[in-house]
């Protein structure tokens, strides 16, 4: 034993280096079957799945320039970092875009600025920025509400976030006097410290969900009237990221306080159909959104990736004919998030922001429907500059989803279906989320919106106006090569906003339903 325990001593270390290079090439050549890299190449062929591993973050950090990633280019990542941390979100020296590319945006500046006077509310509060329309104001819905900001954070629920992520969410929505969409699962706790929701449900009906998986009404009341600071509903008929597509919640996933919030059985898995039961067609639905306004009194809205028109137009008919229908809509692009979806729906199922949002607007002020419906926008409108463009083509509100998951500390890793998130955001690992602090995470969010709402009224006095809905068509214009050739809003997108009857900032901050309150 001793003279076997001596022979191994003796070998020095660079030997025991070779004995385990041999040792993974035997398994290579002849045990493994799987990978036929590394029979092929032993021992190198490893080499390519660990830079294959380490790629994206490679590429990351040091590869990739300032505005080549995507969803979320690195310049755009920093200004919401550094607008979160109330940090210098300046750049030196000029831009480094190339505003000479295709479809880059101009926003024509007024020769001279627009003026406010001392006691102008933006002069007491540099980041007063609410929703210039009210909702269920037309419809005349019991309790309409004005959205404080401009700016609110986009559907996300307890389940694809983290609870310590939703709970930041929320505390900083009532911080920054926005409003925070519950996202398909439920209202939890999370969402219940303080800021104002809109509760968002989709065809699993998670949170008002009756015992055979349908709507239930009673619930939903319930619901509204135990929890007040439910100001809005939106009913989810898709999402950019991937419309029409049903999903499956495993039962694995499905614990003690994630079956209560969302009213299913513990350990069994849930399906989330395309469709929804409560109503399966224009009509219907139109009738089912009657009855919920009716029942709560409060807004009710829908959600929705566009493609095709014809039921939209069946939907404007209707509205046009009845005076009923929602009384917000919710567009969002197909270059939307989502905790996960399948490539070839992310990629290709629905059309972009700009495309889907101006065929629809357009289609509902043919009818003479723009002015009663809050038009909320979301797909990566998070920045000022795109804002502005956004409120040219129609937009009241802006939703965001990613930009809040960043503002909080969200590193764009794109492993949100993993359970892994490494930020600790998009996970529901306990020791992940431990790395967050809600009170400070909270206060970076109600930064990034007060930032952004801050930048976008300065582009607002720029191009000479009060408040954003101000924009016309004509003040933005998208580069297709050549001024001569490059074309305002208007011309590009075939159609002129309805002005929105805007009287002035005092107004809004005098008006009864202004919500952020409580
Ligand atoms: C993690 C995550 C979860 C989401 N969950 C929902 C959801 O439950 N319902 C929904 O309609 N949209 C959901 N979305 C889409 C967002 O609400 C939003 O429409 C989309 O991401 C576009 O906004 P953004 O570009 O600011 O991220 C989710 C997005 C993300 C990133």
């Amino acid at each position: 034993m001793d003279s076997f325990l001596d022979f191994f001593s003796q070998i020095s270390w660079w030997g025991w280096i070779l004995i385990v290079l041999v040792l993974v090439a035997i398994r290579d050549i002849f045990l493994q079957k799987k990978h036929t890299i590394s029979h092929n190449f032993p021992i190198v062929g490893h080499l390519r799945y660990i830079l294959e591993k380490f790629g994206p973050e490679l590429r990351q950090y040091f590869v990739a320039n300032n505005r080549e990633e995507l969803p979320f280019n690195r310049i755009e990542r920093g200004w919401i970092y550094a607008s979160a941390k109330k940090e210098n979100n300046y750049e030196g020296f000029g831009t480094d875009r190339d505003i000479y590319a295709h479809h880059h945006i101009f926003i024509n500046n007024a020769m001279m600025p627009y003026q406010i006077s001392e006691n102008h509310p933006n002069a007491i509060d540099k980041t007063f920025l609410p929703c210039a329309k009210v909702m269920g104001a037309f419809h005349k819905r019991r309790k309409p509400y004005r959205p404080a900001s401009i700016i609110n954070v986009s559907a996300m629920s307890f389940g694809s976030l983290s609870a310590k992520a939703i709970e930041s969410l929320n505390k900083g929505v009532k911080i920054a006097g926005a409003y925070h969409n519950t996202g398909e699962g439920g209202l939890s706790p999370y969402h219940s410290h303080g800021g104002d929701v809109i509760f968002h449900f989709g065809t699993g009906y998670f949170g008002v969900r009756a015992a055979d998986g349908g709507f239930s009404m009673e619930k939903l009341v319930t619901l509204v009237e135990t929890n007040p600071f439910i100001k809005a509903i939106e009913i989810k008929l898709s999402q950019g990221a991937k419309p029409g597509k049903g999903g499956v919640l495993p039962g694995a996933k499905i614990t003690h306080e994630l079956a209560n919030i969302r009213g299913v059985e513990v350990g069994k898995d849930v399906i989330s159909p395309p469709n929804h039961t409560a109503f399966s067609n224009v009509p219907e639905m139109v009738d089912f959104i009657e009855k919920i306004a009716e029942a709560t009194g409060l807004p009710v809205g829908i959600k929705a990736a566009i493609g095709k028109l014809d039921q939209w137009g069946e939907l404007a008919d209707i509205m046009a004919e009845t005076g009923k229908g929602p009384d917000f809509i919710t567009v969002d692009g197909g270059e939307g998030g989502t905790g996960a979806a399948p490539p070839s729906f992310a990629d290709h199922v629905s059309l972009p922001w700009v495309y889907g949002f101006s065929d629809l607007y357009r289609l509902f002020q043919n009818k003479g429907l723009s002015e009663r419906i809050v038009f909320i926008g979301s797909g990566k409108l998070g920045f000022p500059g795109k804002a502005a463009m956004a409120f040219a083509m129609g937009v009241d509100c802006i939703n965001v989803a990613r930009e809040a998951m960043m503002s909080i500390g969200c590193i764009q890793a794109q492993i949100c279906h993993t359970n892994r998130c490494p930020s600790g955001v998009a996970t529901q690992s306990k020791w992940l989320q431990n790395g967050i602090d809600p009170t400070l995470k909270s206060e970076r969010l109600a930064q990034y919106f007060k930032t952004f709402r801050k930048e976008l009224i300065e582009i607002t006095h720029a191009t000479g106006y009060e408040h954003p809905c101000q924009f016309k068509m004509s003040d933005v214009e998208i580069n297709v090569d050549d001024h001569n050739l490059s074309k305002e809003l208007n011309k590009t997108y075939m159609y002129e906003k309805t002005p929105v009857p805007f009287t002035s900032m005092q107004d809004l901050k005098d008006c009864l339903y202004l919500g952020g309150k409580n």
